[in-house]
Formats: structure tokens, sequence, C-alpha cells
């Protein structure tokens, strides 16, 4: 564990430099947390007029403090803050919690990083600029401007705004829903969202990572340390603009959202995306008490059959659907139960149930083999007493001793079963006011054990990939001026890559082209080569399915023709020939180099289900193998590849490793490449491969 990140967020002593003893000042109020949230190991005022602030002696500088620092809260207005943290540094303070607003979030970009070099001279670290401050139950640290310490409990948040880390606080106690530790992280100019989960992964006093992020800085970062992350993380991400997308100059581009891209990267890192702020809290108290749900069997017992069946329809939608219970299990279950009352799934004690019935259900299902999971629900009624039926479910469960399985509940009904709940979120049993949310949640502990399996290795290596003469391809575009690829040099680069494609050469003149024609086998497309020309269908430069010399002759005259009209001045190199490829399923592969992420990859049917339904899926590049089956099967319209009204599957092997080899080409050229895509790739029959018919590529400026 970082030293410095430690004393930054579990301070020994810690100093406010810019403290006041006016109220309403933020100097103020943070001394006033530090006091009241009961912190022990030394709080020292800063301020070069004062003498005593809320009874504790102040400090002229931080040098003159005689005990040890670990943290400086620093308050003091913007362009106070250099040469504060020069004296934090000389004292031997290890982090700076930096409140003060006025940096970067409003352009003042060079001094926030002024700040950060002179703390790295120190080794010290940086939590903000623009931070309400940090909090720690374990250490009674409230260290910021929020009233007060939150629910004791064992998530940790790291919020990227503010505000939103005081409401929050504030919630903990209403939702019942404890934290140890709350970081406002405001403008991460050094350690941002990667650091926090690093530093809380190892962390005793936490066991889920909650995140509100809006945007991340260094994305591949956060994604390597979240894959490495063994406690679940659960984010919330706003701002789903989709910015830049009408701009990009490819069709992937136009498709590559920044949610997509963030949703695609926040699976492979195998975090948890919460919906909105209620879902992120309901997945931290799922996520922070429970074990995650390995295996597929979920048993819900009920005293409702209403309840029951809105849990069936919620299980299907969290991915967690209901199987009856076998047979053993049913009888076992039919002697705690009415004659009129279901032990199949849900288990349907009928609203007769009392506690020694739920007691009795609860303890012997939990125990058996075959549940893996347990959702327990109750409706109000008349004859029960809801804090009695929680605290026999929460007996039951403990007499069982087992921590491995989940176990979620929800109470329907009024005060009492709020009051009920209250008590088993007490107990470290997640409660919920609604079935669909208690299933929900358990769906969430199954997502986080089915996550927890793909983040694995994502690495995939191409050995035949040529590197090199990709590269020599490149430089010679580059030197013309150009940034976009033709197709012929486009799909020399695939080809470098082990890319399938049509092999496609360049006829500058009539005779050449029936020349290729005939080398390729009729019959032959004909299509402009010019870097002028991105779009050759819209210009008339494409010509198909020409079956002898007499068609090729008459399409290159007109190609020219129409190339003309389109762009007088364009740079025409001539006209590519090749064979015309058999027509099969047809795909798009496409990649765009994400300002936050780098390198991505796009998969989806061609055509309409990528014109109108947009029905695509992204990662974030390299993927492995299995990673790329998986994205085949990802998308709405995969049934196609499998083979459906009678056709056979596809060769979904081949496509899959296409789509890894095309995903190392983008990582590999990372550096220059800034948006490429194959469309259409060709699929045919399953052993019969793949075919890249067009390719493009667009270099980064430079
Ligand atoms: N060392 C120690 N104390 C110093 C100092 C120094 N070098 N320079 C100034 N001070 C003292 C001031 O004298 C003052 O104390 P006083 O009340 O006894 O006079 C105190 O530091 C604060 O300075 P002041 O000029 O009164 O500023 P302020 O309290 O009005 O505002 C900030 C300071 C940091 C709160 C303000 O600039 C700011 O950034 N506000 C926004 C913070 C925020 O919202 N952050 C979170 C966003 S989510």
């Amino acid at each position: 564990m970082d030293d410095a990140i430690n004393g930054l967020l579990r301070p020994k002593g810690i100093a406010i430099v810019g403290a006041s003893d006016t109220p309403g000042k933020i100097g103020h109020t943070v001394v006033k947390k530090l006091i009241e949230g009961g912190y022990e190991d030394g709080i020292y005022p800063v301020n070069p007029k004062a003498d005593e602030i809320l009874g504790l002696k102040v400090y002229k500088s931080v040098l003159d403090i005689p005990g040890r620092v670990d943290a400086a809260a620093i308050t003091v207005p913007a362009k106070f803050v250099y040469d504060v943290a020069k004296e934090c540094g000389e004292k031997g303070v290890k982090g700076l919690i930096i409140i003060t607003s006025g940096f970067s979030e409003v352009g003042e970009v060079e001094l926030e990083e002024q700040i950060v070099d002179l703390a790295h001279s120190y080794g010290m670290r940086i939590l903000g600029p623009n931070v309400v401050g940090t909090l720690s139950n374990t250490d009674k640290l409230n260290a910021s401007f929020a009233p007060f310490l939150p629910l004791k409990g064992s998530a940790s948040l790291v919020s990227q705004s503010g505000a939103l880390l005081i409401a929050m606080d504030a919630i903990t106690y209403t939702r019942r829903i404890g934290f140890d530790k709350m970081i406002s992280i405001g403008n991460m100019s050094d350690l941002n969202f990667a650091d926090m989960v690093n530093y809380l992964d190892n962390d005793d006093n936490t066991k889920c990572l909650t995140l509100y992020i809006e945007g991340l800085k260094d994305g591949r970062r956060f994604i390597d340390e979240s894959r490495q992350a063994s406690k679940p993380i659960v984010v919330l991400k706003s701002g789903v603009s989709e910015h830049g997308a009408a701009a990009a100059a490819s069709h992937t581009g136009s498709l590559a959202g920044a949610t997509k891209v963030y949703s695609a990267a926040f699976n492979q890192a195998g975090v948890i995306q919460a919906t909105d702020l209620n879902d992120l809290f309901d997945c931290t108290l799922a996520l922070s008490l429970q074990p995650p749900m390995r295996g597929e069997n979920l048993l819900v017992i009920t005293n409702g059959g209403g309840v029951g069946v809105l849990a069936t329809d919620s299980a299907e939608q969290a991915n967690v659907p209901l199987k009856f219970a076998p047979k053993d299990v049913q009888e076992e279950l039919k002697l705690h139960m009415p004659a009129f009352g279901s032990a199949k799934n849900p288990v349907d004690l009928t609203g007769m149930a009392d506690t020694d019935w739920y007691h009795d259900t609860v303890n012997f299902a939990f125990t058996h083999d075959w549940v893996d999971a347990l959702v327990v629900l109750y409706c109000e009624t008349a004859m029960t007493n809801p804090m009695e039926i929680a605290q026999s479910i929460y007996k039951a469960i403990s007499e069982t001793g087992i921590k491995d399985k989940p176990v979620t509940v929800s109470f329907v009904g009024g005060e009492r079963c709020e009051e009920a709940m209250q008590w088993l979120v007490e107990h470290d049993i997640p409660a919920y006011n609604a079935p669909d949310l208690a299933v929900k949640a358990m769906g969430t502990l199954h997502d986080f054990a089915r996550l927890q399996e793909v983040k694995g290795d994502t690495s995939y290596e191409n050995k035949q990939a040529d590197s090199k003469a990709a590269r020599e391809i490149i430089a010679k575009v580059r030197s013309d001026g150009r940034t976009a690829l033709t197709e012929i040099e486009s799909k020399r680069i695939f080809k470098a890559y082990g890319l399938p494609v049509v092999s496609t050469e360049l006829a500058t003149s009539e005779d050449k082209a029936i020349k290729l024609a005939e080398a390729n086998g009729y019959p032959v497309v004909l299509k402009i080569v010019s870097p002028d020309i991105l779009h050759k269908s819209d210009a008339g430069g494409v010509k198909v399915n020409l079956k002898d010399e007499a068609s090729v002759r008459a399409a290159y005259q007109e190609i020219l023709k129409n190339a003309k009209a389109y762009k007088a001045d364009a740079d025409v190199h001539g006209i590519a020939v090749q064979h015309m490829a058999p027509w099969a399923t047809e795909i798009i592969i496409g990649s765009i180099n994400d300002a936050t992420f780098g390198p991505t990859v796009m998969f989806g049917l061609g055509g309409i289900f990528v014109e109108v339904l947009k029905d695509v899926t992204f990662r974030v590049a390299p993927i492995s193998k299995a990673e790329a089956a998986a994205m085949l099967d990802e998308i709405k319209s995969s049934p196609i590849l499998d083979g459906v009204r009678g056709e056979t599957a596809r060769d979904k092997a081949a496509l899959a490793d296409v789509l890894a080899k095309y995903a190392f080409m983008v990582a590999d050229l990372t550096d220059e490449v800034k948006e490429s895509d194959a469309n259409p790739v060709l699929v045919y029959e399953k052993g019969n491969g793949v075919m890249v018919v067009d390719a493009r590529i667009i270099l980064k400026d430079k």
C-alpha cells in the first residue's frame, strides 16, 4: 500500500491550513468537523493571524507544528496554495487535501500542474484540488465540510462530485447503508480513480467500492486496476452525451458514443454499472453485505403469490431465472406449509406463514446444496409481526453458519416493515421495499461473480503480425501529407496483421484493369482509388458484378467520369480491381481511438442492423479470442450467425479470430491510427471462413 496515499486518507496528525475563527468559512467548518468527528491523532489549525480556533492552539505555519503531520487540508485561496504546499513538503507532510477551487476546472491548468510537480518533488500526493475533503469512520476522520461522518459500514465511496458526496453522506442514515470512507476526488490533478481502486481494494475496512464517475482521466489504468481488484466495484457514470459522434469520419465513430465505450470498458474491468443513484445504493447494499452468487439456482420463499410472481418476472430480467426446485427439496418444504401452498419455486408459504414456517423453510433451503442463493419475501399481514418475521429469518440464516451464499430480503408493507428491514440491514441482510429490488440485488451479486470470471485474461498475441510492413505503408502515406489511406493501402495493412482480405490491385489503365480481372477471375468489382473520395459509392465510384472484358472497359471509363463530376480536382490514383467475392452474411468491424480508453473494437451485423438498429457491441482493444467470441453472441441479431430459417450456421470461429486479430492491429497501431473499419466483412458458412471486402484506415493528425 502506498504510504503517501495512506497518510493522506488515514493520517496521523492533520493540519488545516487556512483554518479560520470565523463561523461559516470553510476553514472554520473543517476544523469544527474534525473535532466533532472525534479525530484523535492531532488536529493542527494553521493561520498566521489567529491564536486559538475552537479551543485549539493555532500555528503560524505548518513548519511550527511540533508533532507528526501526515495530511494537510488546504483552505486558503488558490493563489496561496503553491506556497502552502511547499511548506507542507518541507514539514514532511504525506498528502495534501486541496479543498480550494479555482484551478483546472476554470482553466487554471498551469498552476495546478505546478503544484502537482512540487508535491511530487517532496513525495507528497494530492487529493483534488476542488474537493469537499475525505472521511473515514475507522479513523473518526471528517476532514471535510460534509456535516458528519456517514453511517458506519463496509462500503467506501469515491465521488467526483463534492455536492453529491455530501448528499450521499446524509442518505446513508435514511437508507441505512453504511460506509467506512467517503473520498471526494475533485479535479484529479494527481490521485485519480485508478489510484483509489488500488488503495481501497487493499483497505481492510472496505468491502465494496462505490464510485460516482463523471469522466476518467486514465481509462486504461482504471481498467487495469479494476481488473486486478478482488472486491466488488459498482459505478454510477454520469455524462452520457454522445459527444463528438456526429463529427466522426468513420461509421464506427458515429456509433461509438461515450456511453457505449465506457460501458464496454466497465464490463471488461469487471465493474458493475448502476443505472441511477438509487440503484447505486441498492447495489452497494448487496455488494457490501453479501458474498457473490456463484451458481445459477435461486430459490424464492414468500408468503404472497403476487410478490412471488413479481419476483419471478424480475428474476428473468436480472439474469437469474427461477427453476423448479428438485423433488427432495419440494417434499421437505411441503412439511412447513398448508396443503394449498406451493413448494415449487417461488415457494409460497401462503398468508398463513408464521415465524416458525419462515424459520424452518429458510433454514432448510439455505443449507441445501441445490440452493445457490435465497430471496425471502414477506407481505405484511394482520396475523404476523414483521419484526418477528425478520428476526426468524436472521436466526434461520445465522444458525446455518454459511457465509458463502447470498440472501436478500424484501418486506412489502408499511412502517412496521420499514423498521423490520432496518433491523435486517443492521444485521447484514440487505432488505428492499419491493420484491423486484431484492431480486435485482441478487442479480447484481450474480453479475459480480460472472464479471470476476470474464475479467481474466484479455491479451491476445498475434505472432504473425508484421508491424514493420504496416508502419512502412503509414510512413509513405504521411510523406504524401495524407491521413486517409486508400482501400488498397488499408488492405495491405490488414493483410500484414493476418486478416483475410479480398485481394485488390490498382489499375492505372483500362488494359491493366483487364489483365487484373483475368488474373483474379471474373466477375470482378471496380472501385475508384482516391484519398479525396472516401465514400466511393456516393461518388458513383463502384461497379460490381462485371462479367467480361467489355463491361470492365465500360465501367472503367464511367467511374473516371463520375469521379470527375463528383470532385473535379480529386487526386485519382487509379481504379482498384478485385474479384467479386460470393455474397454471404454481411458484418461490420470497426475501431475508434477513444480519448479516454484508447483503441476500441466494434462489431455488428451489416446493413439495416447497423444502419437502423445500431445493433453493435464494443470492447477496449486488444481482446482475447474468448472475448471476441462473447461479442458475437452479445448483439441482439446474433441468432442470424447461428443460422435462422433453415440457413446453416456461419463461421463464428473464423469471425472471432478475425475480430481478435483486428483488435490486435488497432492496439498495435494505436499511436498512428485514429479510426478504421472493415465494412463489409463477409462471413461464410461454418468452416468456410471470412473475407474482408472493403477496408478503411484514417490516421491521427500529427
Ligand atoms: N496560511 C494560513 N492561512 C492563510 C494563509 C496562509 N498562507 N493565507 C490566508 N490564510 C487564511 C486567511 O487569513 C483566512 O483566515 P481568517 O478568516 O482568519 O482571515 C483563511 O485562510 C481563509 O482565507 P480567506 O481569504 O478568508 O478565504 P475564504 O475562506 O473566503 O475562501 C476557499 C477560501 C479555499 C474556501 C475558497 O477560495 C474556495 O476555493 N472555495 C470553494 C471551495 C469548494 O467549494 N471546494 C469544493 C468543491 S466540491
